[in-house]
């Protein structure tokens, strides 16, 4: 992929280019748990963004997308957001980088990626963070990494229309090869954890449904705005409740009347999520993958049936890993559509896979993709 960019790069831009990089992430437990301040246990994967930039000495920035074969120009002022969709995320990080105070002039660039679109292995983060670390090293604008993970999450905001957490940007800028990273969304703690499923005999694998929902956007939006409505019923009760994360699970039983029954399962799942995120580094501690798996099997049936952001391939691939016996299976990021991420012994790896193509294909009349994952570094130049 670096050379193919490069090429592409000195064709239309000349020589002199320097190569940035980072990565989509997966993220074992803890989904829909970050805008409610609880925990997330990410980790970058071996699939990213490459981007070739050189300042071009205007104040216009020129973007080529390998991917899409196409090129556009904009400046660098609120008014000249681009109209490519794609573009906007490079906008995006332009304008969060100059509303923090960092410098950023005309470049040119090229960039491609391969992390499947829709899958829910966040690409979008990915290219937000390549773009907001290449820029802070050019222009040396000396703005730590929580900040680059927040102009991404916030190019979202203010540029994409998705209301998103933090920890999609926050793994594809802190990732490390080998290693999972527990965040505690509130206070921005966080921890690496070694995770090296081969050891203890266990593989990773996500199969990707191919779906990708409309509107998944704007569902996502209502889903954070339904926890936002629960938190605050929750905190006239108990003021110290700052976000939803912080409620006991009998506080939110004591609003159940004064909130829709919506907002009530929404809420029910997130505090249950947060709690298992916990349970699982303990289990993990003890190399127990036979708990952590069992785990993921709670998330996904929270995911389905409280915070119904699964759907029926989702849960058909779910299902299929439970009768195989699969150690833990669930739907993985934000839902709509995209993977199950799946913590499968190895003896059982191949015929679960070949099992899920079968029937997959068999039942919805198009195959799943199948990704091996492998845990890896993420923002960085190349
Ligand atoms: C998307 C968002 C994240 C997070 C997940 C769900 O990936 O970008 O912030 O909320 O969904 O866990």
């Amino acid at each position: 992929m670096q050379s193919k960019i490069h090429e592409k790069f000195v064709s239309l831009y000349g020589e002199g280019g320097e190569a940035y990089a980072s990565a989509g992430r997966i993220n074992l437990i803890g989904e829909h748990t970050d805008y409610n301040g609880g925990y997330v246990f990410p980790g970058a994967i071996d699939k990213g963004i490459v981007a070739e930039i050189k300042l071009n000495g205007t104040d216009k920035v020129r973007a080529y997308s390998l991917d899409y074969d196409a090129e556009t120009t904009f400046g660098l002022n609120e008014e000249d957001k681009p109209k490519e969709a794609w573009a906007c995320y490079i906008f995006g990080v332009c304008r969060e980088t100059i509303k923090r105070g960092g410098k950023v002039e005309g470049f040119d660039t090229v960039f491609a990626g391969d992390v499947p679109l829709g899958a829910g292995l966040s690409s979008s983060a990915a290219l937000e963070s390549t773009f907001a670390f290449a820029i802070n090293e050019i222009f040396q604008n000396g703005i730590d990494k929580f900040e680059l993970a927040k102009i991404g999450q916030s190019t979202e905001h203010n540029y994409c229309g998705v209301n998103c957490g933090i920890m999609d940007q926050f793994a594809s800028c802190f990732g490390k090869a080998g290693c999972l990273i527990r965040l505690n969304c509130k206070t921005l703690e966080f921890k690496y954890f070694p995770f090296d499923p081969e050891a203890a005999g266990y593989k990773l694998v996500l199969i990707d449904s191919c779906v990708k929902h409309e509107l998944a956007s704007s569902a996502y939006n209502k889903r954070r705005a339904s926890c936002e409505n629960a938190a605050a019923a929750i905190r006239k009760n108990h003021p110290e409740v700052e976000f939803l994360s912080d409620a006991k699970r009998v506080w939110l039983e004591e609003v159940r009347t004064e909130i829709p029954e919506e907002d009530f399962l929404r809420a029910e799942y997130v505090i249950g999520e947060v709690q298992r995120v916990l349970d699982v580094c303990d289990a993990l501690e003890r190399s127990d993958y036979e708990t952590a798996g069992e785990m993921m099997y709670q998330t996904h049936f929270g995911m389905s049936k409280l915070y119904e952001v699964s759907c029926e391939e989702l849960d058909f691939l779910n299902k299929l890993a439970r009768k195989m016996d699969v150690s833990g299976s669930r739907v993985m990021g934000g839902g709509f559509g995209g993977c199950t991420i799946n913590l499968v012994r190895k003896e059982l790896y191949q015929p679960f896979v070949d099992a899920a193509v079968k029937d997959f294909t068999a039942k919805f009349g198009h195959e799943p993709k199948i990704y091996d994952v492998v845990i890896s570094d993420g923002a960085r130049k190349l």
